[in-house]
């Protein structure tokens, strides 16, 4: 059985990484795919090069960060195929390094996309499944979602926001037929390694300090993280103690 086949999906931040990988998956699977991303020429371009592959998808450029306009997208998308099947509300950002080299509007940003843009996403989504009877929630968190995360601390703070607020309405939505999941990816190479600022330092540098293997041994990594960070919380300190002591060789001074 396939449960994909004819179902409406709704990907934010499917231009790129994850929710484009995502959004190709849906549709080789017979879902019709509404791809958004605040990025409106690459969304049009992913849409198309599904289209050109036989699937069924439509680009639009959408801000998650601006209320007004995901909750039109999601309200038109119910009223022209009759009901909402999933919403991946995936789209995100982040910011690298030291607090102390942070400012105010970086997280700001960071809180504005990565938690708002999700309780975006959520919500109105949330209320027309209940409504509905049906319909499957899924937020893109990481694994900076489940256990302390030095040198992006902002970013750490908004996954876990994502996380506790998806884990609530998961229980929430139970008898209501609405599922809502939490994901939580560790490292995987995309574009968010290309764009994202790392203060005082740079991307090469940094990235030059994860050691080798975690950036694809995902799934297992994030368990063993996930295992220490409960049973062994002072570990995962001493860990996180040696990546920032690792990180300072490498940052400059103003
Ligand atoms: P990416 O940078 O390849 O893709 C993110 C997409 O979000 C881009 O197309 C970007 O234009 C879009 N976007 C950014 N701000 C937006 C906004 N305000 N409104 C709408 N779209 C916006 O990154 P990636 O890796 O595919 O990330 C997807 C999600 O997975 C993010 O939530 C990220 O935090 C999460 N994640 C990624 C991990 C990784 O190692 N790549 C690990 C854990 C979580």
């Amino acid at each position: 059985m396939n449960r994909f086949k004819d179902k409406i999906s709704i990907i934010t931040g499917g231009a790129s990484g994850i929710g484009r990988a995502l959004g190709e998956e849906l549709a080789r699977r017979g879902a019709k795919v509404i791809l958004t991303d605040i990025n409106a020429e690459g969304i049009e371009q992913v849409a198309a090069s599904i289209r050109a592959a036989g699937g069924r998808a439509n680009g639009k450029e959408l801000d998650v960060t601006n209320a007004r306009d995901v909750e039109k997208l999601i309200q038109e998308t119910a009223t022209e195929f009759g009901r909402l099947d999933y919403i991946f509300n995936n789209a995100g950002i982040a910011v690298l390094g030291e607090a102390r080299d942070t400012d105010l509007e970086q997280w700001r940003r960071v809180i504005d996309v990565n938690l708002w843009g999700v309780i975006n996403g959520t919500l109105t989504a949330y209320k027309l499944m209940a409504k509905q009877g049906f319909g499957h929630i899924v937020n893109t968190a990481s694994v900076a979602g489940l256990f302390p995360s030095a040198l992006e601390t902002s970013y750490t703070a908004s996954k876990y926001g994502v996380v506790g607020m998806s884990k609530s309405m998961r229980c929430e939505g139970a008898d209501l037929g609405v599922k809502v999941s939490v994901v939580c990816p560790g490292f995987i190479r995309t574009a968010i390694y290309d764009v994202s600022p790392v203060m005082n330092s740079t991307m090469e540098e940094f990235l030059g300090q994860i050691p080798d293997g975690v950036m694809m041994d995902v799934d297992k990594a994030a368990r063993v993280i996930w295992w220490i960070e409960k049973y062994f919380p002072s570990l995962m300190a001493l860990f996180l103690r040696k990546s920032i002591k690792n990180f300072r060789k490498i940052r400059r001074e103003e």
